[in-house]
């Protein structure tokens, strides 16, 4: 395992521990809305500092971007932080969160992992050398198709503007596949697809947070990953597709006649 992803884990635990130390007191929790729909609380700016404080501790020269604390530094290598993905789900005690870490260097995905401590699920990817969940190999699903298939998603429910084209996209999925869900944390999500919980996913207005490690997670299982057009912009757009090959396919397709100018890649 590369030294960077151990110490990405130690760093994740410690994030951990301070989630689910706060879960059972969470009517205590200091909270605050940084804009419309999007709430940041104590647990996120603790969990964040314990992992800049493991990170920084080791690596004093890499670059962080971490969703609460913003850019800090510059150098080739880049850790890419989101402390406590679903947030929401936190605050009302709805058990689906996670911390997601990646390292970056040059734009290139190196290492990420995704961290469920309520289930002690830890996801981890090393670039070129496949993804793990809890140290065992796993792989996307095999599903051929939309039908039969689960597909993840998450919605534009802060930035209202792609409502309507986003609604029309579920639309057509409910109507062709097994079934959709939207869990509330887009990192799981995306773990979810590397390990074939889920056949497919989509989402748009994301962050890079939200996504770098689990993109990692999809490639290693053998997965792919584009933007709403299939190119490489999600991680600037937001918008995302992911699946196992054929189910990816099968999604741009599906959401191709959504798509209008007003809608970034
Ligand atoms: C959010 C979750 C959610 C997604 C939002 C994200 P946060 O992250 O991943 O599933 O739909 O767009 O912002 O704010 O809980 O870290
Ligand atoms: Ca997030
Ligand atoms: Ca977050």
């Amino acid at each position: 395992m590369q030294p960077t992803l151990h110490i990405a884990i130690r760093a994740a635990r410690a994030a951990g521990r301070i989630l689910l130390r706060y879960a059972h007191q969470i009517d205590r929790i200091p909270v605050q809305t940084k804009r419309y729909n999007d709430f940041v609380s104590e647990v996120d700016r603790q969990a964040e500092a314990a992992i800049i404080r493991e990170l920084q501790a080791k690596f004093p020269h890499h670059a962080i971007l971490a969703e609460e604390t913003g850019a800090q530094g510059k150098g080739e290598f880049e850790w890419i932080i989101d402390p406590l993905d679903g947030t929401t789900n936190y605050l009302h005690g709805f058990p689906q969160f996670a911390v997601s870490i990646a390292l970056r260097r040059r734009g290139r995905l190196l290492c990420g992992l995704v961290y469920d401590p309520l289930r002690e699920e830890l996801f981890t990817a090393a670039r070129g050398e496949g993804a793990q969940l809890n140290n065992r190999r796993i792989r996307v699903s095999e599903r051929r198709s939309l039908e039969g298939a689960l597909i993840g998603t998450g919605f534009p429910f802060r930035d209202h503007r792609y409502l309507d084209p986003y609604l029309e996209m579920l639309k057509t999925l409910v109507q062709t596949t097994a079934g959709v869900r939207r869990p509330g944390a887009a990192a799981l999500d995306l773990a979810y697809v590397a390990c074939g919980r889920t056949d497919g996913f989509w989402e748009l207005g994301l962050a890079a947070w939200d996504m770098a490690a689990g993109v990692l997670l999809i490639q290693e299982a053998g997965g792919q990953v584009s933007d709403l057009r299939g190119g490489d912009r999600y991680l600037t757009t937001g918008n995302i597709v992911a699946g196992n090959p054929w189910v990816y396919q099968a999604l741009l397709k599906t959401l191709r006649p959504h798509l209008n100018e007003d809608l970034p890649a």
